[in-house]
């Protein structure tokens, strides 16, 4: 850790663009690169008593350190006893802390709105005798369903209705009845968001989205405090063995050294073409946590630094949604959300989300504002004939 704690201190009280160019760098070594490569090893030379920090690679990679001491400075910059856990995806991140922290008979209060997965890890949650009660994520209302909770899981903003709640409200509440608070952080990234200064115990995330933000990676993470309840997280990663390889992990913490700039690109660019789709007649339910008109937005910009790269709204149907999406030129078809390349689609075309048939969830990417603002209203011109 000391090389660690060094390097970060080189950077304590920077901007975040500087500690995200400069996140999880070991101290400099003469001949050595600034970021060390992927280590490629299933084992380590490991003579006499079988004692760590590299031991096997189930268990533990240098990549992987580099990389969670990165996530952890942005996640929880200056807190100490913090520690970040990398996975082979935000699936396995969510699940690491599920299925480590619950047992029959406990109760787990998720979002009814949050990532389409979610329905399916309850159904496993359902089977294993954990009682799964579920409420949306606008106007706190998973308040009312925290009596006797073990755990209650927040995604804000949502995917894909872009609800947001309190967290520090309802972290304080689900505290007080002894329950643990995860926050799914992939939306916002850790440099939109930092769940656990708002009081959480687990920030929670799939890095395949912006947190790498090219559109190549599947990787996950879970940020809380060291000992406790991460220790049942690490033993779940063991148990199960959803870890990262090294050039994942590797090409994750290459991308975390731009995820500023990306993030305030892709941020302001997502406003710029919310307030766009605002003007047209045919756009309805149009959401993003940064319009100041939104819902979302007195509460979101208590506890958001920067609100995101995905923008949802709704066409009148189905065939005008996928004529939309035929049109545009500058922006993929194509699921998953935060690459520097723009991405759109039809959300209802899965069946999982409660959301009309003329729902796109566009993603906004890093191509220049107004390239983007006149390829969305093209096709939207062009869509209507
Ligand atoms: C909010 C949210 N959480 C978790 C996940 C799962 O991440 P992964 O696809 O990396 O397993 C997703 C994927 O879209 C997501 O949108």
């Amino acid at each position: 850790m000391s090389d660690s704690l060094a390097a970060g201190g080189a950077v304590a009280g920077s901007g975040e663009g500087t500690r995200a160019v400069r996140a999880g760098l070991p101290e400099p070594v003469k001949y050595e690169p600034t970021l060390p490569g992927p280590v490629f090893a299933a084992h380590f030379h490991l003579p006499g008593e079988p004692t760590g920090p590299y031991t096997y690679g189930r268990d533990e990679n240098p990549t992987w350190t580099h990389l969670e001491r990165a996530v952890g400075e942005l996640e929880a910059p200056g807190q100490d006893g913090v520690e970040t856990l990398v996975f082979a995806s935000g699936m396995a991140a969510i699940s690491s802390v599920l299925f480590s922290q619950l047992r029959a008979g406990d109760t787990v209060v998720l979002p009814s709105d949050g990532y389409q997965a979610l329905p399916l890890v309850r159904a496993q949650l359902e089977a294993y005798g954990i009682e799964v009660r579920t409420a949306p994520t606008g106007g706190d209302a998973q308040l009312g369903a925290l009596d006797g909770a073990k755990l209650l899981w927040i995604e804000s903003p949502s995917n894909p209705g872009l609800d947001v709640c309190d967290i520090r409200r309802l972290a304080e509440a689900a505290h007080a009845r002894g329950a643990l608070v995860a926050v799914d952080n992939t939306l916002a990234t850790p440099l939109g968001q930092r769940p656990l200064e708002l009081g959480a115990d687990f920030s929670v995330a799939s890095g395949t989205k912006q947190l790498t933000g090219h559109g190549d990676v599947l990787l996950g993470y879970v940020t809380g405090h060291a000992g406790g309840p991460m220790t049942a997280v690490r033993r779940w990663r063991k148990i199960v063995g959803a870890i990262p390889g090294p050039m994942e992990a590797w090409l994750a913490h290459r991308s975390i050294s731009t995820l500023q700039m990306r993030v305030d690109r892709q941020s302001s660019t997502a406003l710029a073409v919310a307030r766009a789709l605002r003007k047209r007649p045919e756009v309805t339910g149009l959401r993003y946590p940064g319009l100041p008109d939104d819902p979302s937005h007195q509460v979101a910009s208590r506890q958001m630094r920067r609100y995101g790269c995905v923008v949802s709204f709704t066409l009148p149907t189905r065939a005008r949604a996928e004529r939309f999406l035929d049109r545009l030129r500058l922006v993929d078809d194509a699921t998953s959300f935060g690459g520097v390349r723009s991405t759109a689609e039809r959300r209802g075309r899965w069946g999982g989300d409660a959301v009309p048939e003329g729902f796109i969830r566009l993603s906004v990417g890093a191509e220049d504002p107004e390239d983007l603002v006149a390829d969305v209203l093209r096709a939207l011109e062009e869509s209507a004939r």
